[in-house]
């Protein structure tokens, strides 16, 4: 950690601890950026751990901490629905985007079986061998002894190329994919309105229009633009929905893929005992990676709407009212996870995580996103002794994506 990074947790430790406790906001995204949200979840575990936070940029919600307590939500659907809104923010009302991870059965349930077969054991099989090729360009295009950000050229270039396999995408237009996704994950205000940030998503859509008006006359391929054409859950959907569920898709396999990779390295550089246990054995790359997916939770929420008055522990969340699980937190829950602020890469059980949630929305590229990371530090394994972290990375102003912006770092052959 850099000089200074330790006093900004000291100071965060210390209000979290002496604050009234109904004044408590986890949401706040500067405390993402800071990364210094950690003792607040630790107060609320240790003494709310189903709390309500009745003010908040996103208005009245709770939040919900303990790894168990996530749970129970998470795979309640009836009580617990998804319809319309699966983040603490609530929608735009005037620019509504209908995708299946914000839909309760049926629908949810047609048109998730419309993409899964992407990611069938046969086709990540056959993708394994395409994405080891990219990953090994990439990786043998880099500067070795140089300072570089490898945010940009590694974990976003990376993701960005899977998906373009997944979408049969044209292959020069890639990086747009990368400019919608960030689009709608980051804050763009710095750089263009509300309206422009619309245009250029309704300009996806029209993109993504003409590679569907291309497949679905065709032979039914294997890439997810054909499997929505061609199934009957999604054959149909209004304009709007396509959208949708071409953001869910464009953005769950992008941001969160890309922000394990950068956040594996971190984890690597802030324990080199682990990194030294990785180089002696490769073959724990198969239990770090899931470490990596917990360590890091790429999605540190998941949001809820309760459909009827619940209990849940000592507390009556009333029909109506926004539930917020905290993956980040559940993830660090020591009731739940031995030593759960180590990373500790062959630990026991390391699949036992919340980052891919549970129940019926329970990640579809959980595999594959396990699979590209494997190939990642199996590649990095082979070609270099040390890639070193340059100093605290940038991370993103969230308190939903937790990520990074910019990482430098220097590779040593
Ligand atoms: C480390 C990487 C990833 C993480 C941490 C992650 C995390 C998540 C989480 C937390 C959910 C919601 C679970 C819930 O509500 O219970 C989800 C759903 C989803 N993810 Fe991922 N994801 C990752 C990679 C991917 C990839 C590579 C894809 C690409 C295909 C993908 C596609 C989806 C889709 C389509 C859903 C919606 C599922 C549904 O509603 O039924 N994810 N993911």
């Amino acid at each position: 950690m850099a000089d200074g990074a330790g006093d900004i947790l000291k100071n965060a430790r210390a209000e979290a601890w002496a604050m009234p406790l109904e004044t408590m906001d986890v949401s706040l995204g500067e405390r993402f950026r800071d990364n210094t949200m950690w003792p607040f979840f630790e107060r609320l575990r240790a003494e709310d751990p189903v709390h309500y936070c009745a003010e908040s940029e996103f208005g009245p919600y709770w939040s919900v901490t303990k790894y168990n307590d996530i749970m129970t939500v998470d795979i309640d659907h009836k009580v617990f629905s998804s319809q319309g809104a699966i983040t603490i923010a609530n929608p735009d009302q005037d620019f509504l985007l209908p995708m299946f991870i914000a839909m309760d059965p049926p629908k949810h349930d047609a048109q998730r079986k419309a993409v899964s077969p992407i990611v069938s054991p046969h086709n990540l099989a056959k993708l394994e061998s395409v994405i080891r090729e990219r990953a090994g360009e990439i990786l043998d295009g880099l500067p070795v002894g140089e300072t570089f950000d490898w945010v940009d050229r590694v974990s976003i270039e990376l993701t960005t190329q899977m998906l373009a396999i997944l979408f049969d995408f044209p292959w020069e237009d890639r990086r747009k994919l990368t400019w919608w996704s960030d689009i709608i994950t980051t804050d763009k205000s710095d750089v263009m309105t509300e309206e422009e940030g619309r245009a250029e998503l309704m300009q996806c859509g029209a993109y993504f229009t003409r590679l569907w008006n291309e497949r679905v006359n065709s032979e039914p391929g294997n890439d997810l633009i054909s499997m929505m054409a061609h199934a009957d859950a999604t054959r149909n959907m209004e304009p709007m929905e396509y959208l949708g569920n071409l953001v869910l898709l464009i953005v769950g396999g992008n941001d969160t893929t890309r922000n394990s990779i950068t956040g594996g390295l971190l984890a690597l550089n802030e324990n080199p005992d682990q990194y030294e246990k990785l180089r002696a054995d490769p073959s724990l790359i198969v239990s770090m990676v899931p470490e990596i997916i917990r360590w890091q939770t790429p999605l540190a929420h998941m949001r809820r709407t309760a459909t009827e008055d619940v209990q849940l522990r000592d507390k009556t969340i009333k029909k109506g009212d926004k539930v917020v699980m905290w993956y980040v937190s559940g993830n660090r829950d020591e009731e739940a996870i031995e030593n759960p602020d180590a990373f500790i890469i062959d630990r026991p059980r390391p699949r036992q995580h919340l980052s891919f949630g549970f129940g019926i929305h329970r990640c579809v590229g959980n595999r594959l996103a396990e699979m590209q990371l494997r190939i990642v530090w199996e590649e990095v394994l082979k070609r270099w002794k040390f890639v070193e972290v340059m100093g605290e990375p940038k991370r993103v102003l969230s308190s939903f994506v937790k990520g990074y912006e910019h990482m430098a770092v220097r590779i040593y052959a």
